[in-house]
């Protein structure tokens, strides 16, 4: 395996990262409260919301007391679009980003100097957990411009004193190109498009083995074990996972560290969690599975209070960072999910069953269709290019069984030849709902 697995000295760390428990709860409280009292005193909306639900900010008094404030939701942005929801004024903003969005109006969210400052503090914390050093070079092919990714990512790598290569997404040969010629050691993009990427390598003859990167820094969509030990073979270096959203600040909300590859920690000083059952909002447990939410402990620009992430996963106890809490890698987002016949089912299970099966490369869609009244689902995959005639055959009916029995539904399968499913740049849409609705 590749070099650069080893935790970061002691010493290295932010003081946060060694905070105790006892610690962390107290600067979280203090730091919530003023949250609320900024969010209630400048923004319209959380005025309203908190009075409609007979709170005040003073009625915060410990962390628990967080549970009687109302959630936020992407609907709320949206109707205060574009700047409503900023609680400074306009001369103290000093970036926007937007999310696209795949229908109606972006999300848009602001950052005052000091926001930034935290931003690129906590991407740098992120990017050492992974592995990266100052004197490292990172390719970073997240997108710059409105989305969060790239220019996020950017100011952490300087930040922590390593070499940015701000290359963006596309133009993937030379993507290839100057990974040769620059030698990075990190690259920081989407999983999908890092297969392309490795395909790249392939295609242009080289081994992808034989690069000079050591760590990936993988997030802003779902991708599974499976896939990490897909990349991880294939191009000798580790891969971790990194997550965040533009709303609750960018990536850099939780890390993988490299030394452990057991899930987020979530910079708990600055963001605090909660899990609640996406049905109904009810709180669940550490360690119960439901919908994220997440209450910014320090943003001036965009204060945000219990923000529904619609993504799907479970809180742990902190591990390489004892004090503060990780979450599992996400499922999928309640709004990817399946119902096929009444059964739950999210692109990463299929993923780690296509992966599973030999013969069949990562590349796969998943294509919704109606047959008479019934929903129906279509596994697209496409076949290894080593793969011969006969083999798909068996892949294509060993794919339907697991799945039958891992995921509990039955499926279709189609087999198609190598590149010939269409590639992300960045985030990757799995999912083609050809559906007739009646
Ligand atoms: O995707 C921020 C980001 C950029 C994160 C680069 C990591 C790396 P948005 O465009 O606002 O922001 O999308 C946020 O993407 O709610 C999740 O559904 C998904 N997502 C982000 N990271 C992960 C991850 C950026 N590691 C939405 N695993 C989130 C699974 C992720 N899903």
């Amino acid at each position: 395996m590749a070099r650069f697995g080893e935790a970061p000295a002691p010493d290295a760390l932010d003081p946060a990262e060694r905070m105790s428990v006892d610690e962390l709860r107290a600067t979280q409280l203090e730091r919530l409260q003023w949250t609320l009292r900024h969010a209630y005193a400048n923004v319209a909306h959380y005025r309203k919301a908190f009075d409609a639900a007979g709170v005040h900010p003073d009625d915060c008094r410990e962390l628990a007391d967080l549970a009687r404030f109302p959630t936020t939701t992407k609907a709320d942005l949206r109707d205060n679009y574009p700047f409503g929801m900023f609680a400074v004024p306009q001369e103290q903003v000093r970036r926007i980003h937007a999310s696209s969005g795949t229908t109606g109006r972006p999300t848009v969210v602001g950052y005052t100097e000091r926001d930034i400052d935290n931003w690129a503090g906590l991407m740098a914390r992120s990017l050492r957990a992974a592995g990266a050093r100052p004197g490292h070079k990172v390719h970073n092919a997240y997108g710059y411009g409105l989305f969060t990714g790239g220019l996020g990512a950017h100011y952490g790598i300087e930040k922590l004193g390593a070499t940015a290569i701000p290359i963006s997404g596309g133009m993937t040969p030379r993507q290839v190109q100057l990974i040769q010629d620059f030698r990075p050691e990190i690259i920081m993009v989407t999983p999908s498009y890092m297969l392309t990427i490795v395909d790249e390598f392939e295609k242009q003859g080289i081994d992808p083995r034989s690069s000079s990167l050591q760590v990936g820094v993988f997030g802003a969509e779902p991708w599974t074990e499976q896939m990490r030990l897909e990349i991880e073979e294939r191009m000798d270096m580790h891969a971790v996972d990194i997550y965040g959203l533009s709303e609750v600040m960018g990536p850099g909300v939780s890390q993988e560290c490299v030394e452990s590859k057991d899930g987020l920690h979530i910079w708990e000083d600055h963001f605090l969690p909660e899990v609640v059952d996406p049905l109904d909002g009810t709180p669940l447990r550490d360690g119960e599975e439901g919908e994220l939410l997440f209450t910014s402990l320090t943003k001036e620009a965009l204060p945000i209070i219990r923000y529904r992430t619609r993504d799907l996963t479970r809180l742990l106890p902190g591990s390489a960072r004892p004090g503060m809490r990780r979450m599992q890698k996400i499922t999928g987002r309640s709004d990817d999910m399946i119902i096929l016949r009444g059964v739950n089912v999210f692109p990463t299970q299929i993923e780690e069953v296509v992966l599973r099966t030999a013969g069949l490369s990562p590349h796969f869609q998943l294509v919704l269709s109606t047959q008479g009244r019934m929903d129906a689902l279509t596994v697209r995959v496409e076949a290894r290019p080593e793969t011969v005639a006969d083999r798909r055959a068996t892949a294509s009916a060993e794919l339907i069984t697991a799945i039958k029995e891992t995921v509990g539904v039955t499926v279709a399968c189609e087999i198609v030849d190598p590149e010939t499913l269409e590639r992300s740049v960045g985030k990757l849409q799995r999912l083609k709902d050809h559906r007739t609705r009646a």
